[in-house]
């Protein structure tokens, strides 16, 4: 199966990491933030990790939360979060291919991971696949701007060429957390999705598209 599952220490830090920023209501706020309605809703959050943002959907009364993720240490991690819910199904598996029917879902969110998808274009269709008439897809990305940030080592080229060489080849140079966004634009246009919202962040950028 294709795909990047950190290893358990990097997962641990990366889930107390979640922790801190649910527990200060961090993720209440940027979801919140996209002015949506999720009463009674169906939301499918695709490479969705730790199971944090699954509470903070059902705390806006979502009716039913999707997790899809193939990391087997998040699926234990959220299945523990959110067990006796019976308003949350859990499916452990590659984002190229959802195990949905069409038009079955209102939201797909699509947080920091799309990049790790081995096929962009095909996990976009996907998602557009799996929404219904007037859904939303929300995702969000590292951009660039982060990386002139970063400390410099002998990576830091790369890492500004390597969207530019995955755009052009569809093959990814070396594993990178930084797209393009307009690489991402294209295939949601491509799909049919109409772009509702671009947010170029300091480090993220974010996309809230509809169908
Ligand atoms: C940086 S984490 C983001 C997790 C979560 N969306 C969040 O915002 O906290 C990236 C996630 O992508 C998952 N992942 C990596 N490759 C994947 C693939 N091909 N299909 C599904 N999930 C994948 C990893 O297991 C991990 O949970």
């Amino acid at each position: 199966m294709a795909g990047t599952v950190m290893d358990n220490e990097l997962s641990n830090i990366y889930y107390q990491k979640n922790e801190e920023l649910y527990i200060e209501g961090e993720w209440h706020r940027e979801i919140k933030g996209l002015g949506l309605n999720f009463k009674n809703k169906t939301v499918l959050d695709l490479a969705a990790g730790t199971g944090h943002w699954e509470e903070v959907f059902l705390s806006l009364g979502a009716g039913k939360v999707i997790w899809q993720d193939l990391s087997e240490y998040f699926y234990e991690k959220a299945q523990l979060r959110l067990q006796g819910n019976d308003n949350i199904e859990f499916f452990i598996g590659d984002m190229l291919s959802v195990p949905l029917e069409n038009e079955s879902v209102d939201f797909v969110m699509c947080r920091d991971a799309l990049f790790h998808s081995p096929d962009e274009k095909k996990t976009v269709a996907e998602i557009f696949r799996v929404l219904k008439e007037g859904g939303y897809f929300y995702l969000t990305a590292r951009n660039w701007r982060r990386i002139i940030r970063e400390p410099l080592n002998w990576k830091s080229p790369l890492k500004l060429i390597s969207p530019h060489i995955y755009r052009f080849t569809g093959k990814k140079s070396i594993p990178t957390a930084f797209v393009l966004e307009t690489y991402t634009l294209s295939h949601m246009n491509e799909c049919g999705f109409k772009v509702d919202m671009v947010n170029r962040g300091d480090s993220l950028f974010s996309i809230l598209a509809s169908k």
